[in-house]
């Protein structure tokens, strides 16, 4: 099975990144995983969206062969980055790259309410029409995220570690139905 990870932060010391990488080192034995190049994406903009565009061509074959999206999202000013909204409008467009793609959603933040409120947003925006995304029921929201994960990867806390596997767990369960 192959599962695309996306995540909303371009930062390299990205606290997002170790939930990221969390799944690399807890699912990279039993599904396919590939990393989603957010920084590669371009501003959007209509007057070049109709003109060759190899990052936006990859983005939507990355898209394509997945089978399902696991998309963990920051918090920025109570709502989802700005990369990572840039990113999904590309998405809306044309082909609609995401178009009835299953979508598990979840986030990490620093403060004590997690990314409930980017996960608010985040919701509207795959459920507009343009995007039109699966998104699965289950959603997680991982507060004081920088106290919860090792860089590597590895979750300090058992009960997030418990949520994100059953999360996980159903969500790849829901994807062979
Ligand atoms: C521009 C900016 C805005 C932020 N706004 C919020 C916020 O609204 N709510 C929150 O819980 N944390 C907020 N934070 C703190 C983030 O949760 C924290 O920096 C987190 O590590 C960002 O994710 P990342 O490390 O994966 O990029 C903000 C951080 C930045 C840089």
């Amino acid at each position: 099975m192959d599962i695309l990870i996306v995540t909303g932060s371009i930062s390299e010391k990205s606290n997002n990144k170790k939930i990221a990488r969390w799944f690399d080192r807890q699912y990279g034995g039993q599904v396919n995983l590939t990393h989603f190049p957010l920084a590669s994406i371009p501003m959007f903009n209509e007057d070049i969206e109709d003109d060759p565009n190899t990052e936006i061509d990859a983005m939507r074959r990355l898209f394509d062969q997945a089978d399902g999206v696991v998309m963990i999202t920051p918090e920025y000013n109570h709502t989802i980055p700005g990369v990572l909204k840039n990113m999904l409008d590309w998405a809306s467009r044309g082909k609609r790259a995401l178009k009835d793609k299953p979508v598990f959603m979840l986030g990490g933040s620093t403060g004590r309410f997690g990314t409930i409120r980017a996960q608010i947003h985040l919701t509207q925006i795959l459920n507009s029409p343009g995007v039109a995304a699966k998104l699965f029921a289950r959603q997680i929201q991982v507060d004081l995220v920088d106290q919860k994960f090792t860089p590597q990867g590895e979750c300090l806390d058992p009960t997030t570690e418990k949520h994100l596997k059953r999360g996980m767990d159903e969500f790849l369960a829901s994807l062979t139905l």
